[in-house]
């Protein structure tokens, strides 16, 4: 039976090329005039972004905080609570993707509590609050953007753990696809397989589901994958970069659960992988979805790898469906898109693998689209091998 569902998404979103210009300051004025504004590397500085801010922030009080880094640590957190506690900030400014916006919203929650940032992820806390958080979006992948959830990771204890809560929606955020004009061929491959696996991790499900939600997946598949590929050869197409930046905000933004909703698989494993390996996000899911869906096949699920392969990919269904859509995604991801497909290429050791799988299930098996315990989690390794 359908189950009942409650849809709730407050992000403003800004899209578009003029948008930091004429609403950035009028934003962010609304919360007040200290400002934190939060970054990764160089990137900022490389591609004027930076400027283009600071130029609108005339009259604001900025301090700053740079050098997050891809998988955020706990340490870059804590680095940020002790700004915004001394200097009383009235609202943070992620400047980033993923990792700069998590690690933003983070820092606005523990800015407003006297533990330490990493009990929200290790003891049973609340959330009751966080310090405003307004987003610029520089590369189209996780949909941190437009929703409450953020991965943060703990190098000391090996451990990357990700939590929501209604108080860590953005206010704001500004989604100018110019902004992704410079990333770079790999981290648009990435981000484009990760978006991809968010919708695919809700399509391949076995709850009732809506045909209204189901076609409008595939065709969000389709269309990142289009702009994807295009994307890669032609940095500087409006066109390419739009399509990615708004179906990432939407493949995460709660829309396309409807009435399903489920743990995801492949993203447990993967945080696992980042967590000791410090794998890029959207390539560790581009090396595992291929293998899991082969893994995971049913009779009970043939539908939906058939309407995978015929509506998302554009060819006949085999009799041994899953083989050939493992095929064609190994295809996609590793050839079209061109991020290597194995294991070791990214320097995971042979010899952690059953381990990999161990740590995973200590509390029971990995819940999701099937039920996946160490001995599944250790064969969808070893194929990604
Ligand atoms: O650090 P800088 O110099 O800025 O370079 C970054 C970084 O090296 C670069 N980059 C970003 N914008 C750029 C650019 N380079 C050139 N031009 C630009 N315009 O890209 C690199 C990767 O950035 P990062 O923020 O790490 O990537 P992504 O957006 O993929 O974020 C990954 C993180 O988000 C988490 C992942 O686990 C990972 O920690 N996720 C967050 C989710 C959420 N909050 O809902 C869901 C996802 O499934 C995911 O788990
Ligand atoms: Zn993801």
């Amino acid at each position: 039976m359908m189950k009942d569902f409650t849809y709730f998404n407050p992000v403003k979103v800004f899209f578009g090329r003029d948008q930091i210009g004429a609403n950035l300051a009028g934003t962010l004025g609304q919360y007040g005039k200290k400002v934190l504004m939060v970054y990764g590397g160089n990137s900022i500085h490389r591609t004027g972004v930076y400027d283009r801010v600071m130029n609108e922030l005339e009259g604001f009080e900025v301090y700053e905080l740079r050098g997050i880094e891809p998988n955020p640590d706990v340490s870059s957190i804590r680095q940020g609570v002790k700004i915004c506690k001394e200097h009383d900030i009235d609202v943070v400014l992620a400047i980033g993707g993923g990792s700069v916006i998590d690690a933003s919203k983070w820092t606005a929650a523990a800015a407003c509590v006297d533990h330490d940032a990493w009990d929200f992820f290790s003891k049973p806390t609340t959330i009751d609050k966080a310090l405003p958080l307004v987003t610029v979006l520089t590369i189209a992948a996780t949909g941190s953007e437009m929703n409450n959830g953020g991965v943060i990771s703990n190098r000391e204890l090996c451990k990357k753990v990700g939590r929501s809560s209604p108080h860590i929606f953005p206010k704001a955020s500004f989604l100018d696809p110019e902004l992704t004009f410079t990333v770079s061929r790999y981290q648009t491959a990435s981000g484009s397989i990760d978006i991809l696996s968010h919708i695919m991790e809700v399509y391949f499900n076995s709850q009732e589901t809506m045909e209204f939600l189901d076609g409008i997946m595939e065709s969000m598949m389709r269309t990142v994958i289009k702009y994807g590929l295009i994307a890669l050869d032609s940095p500087e197409d409006y066109e390419a970069r739009a399509n990615l930046m708004w179906a990432a905000s939407w493949a995460i933004n709660g829309f396309i659960n409807g009435p399903v909703f489920q743990p995801w698989n492949c993203h447990t494993i993967e945080h696992e992988l980042s967590a000791r390996y410090g794998v890029t996000h959207g390539h560790g899911l581009a090396i595992l979805l291929p293998r899991w869906l082969k893994h995971v096949y049913t009779e009970e699920a043939r539908s939906r790898y058939e309407g995978f392969v015929k509506n998302v990919l554009g060819e006949e269904p085999a009799d041994d469906v899953a083989a050939q859509l493992s095929e064609l995604l190994s295809e996609l991801f590793f050839e079209k898109f061109g991020v290597s497909g194995q294991l070791k290429d990214l320097d995971v050791p042979a010899d952690d693998l059953a381990d990999i799988g161990k740590t995973l299930c200590q509390n029971g098996p990995v819940k999701g689209f099937a039920e996946l315990d160490e001995n599944d989690i250790y064969e969808i390794l070893k194929m990604s091998y």
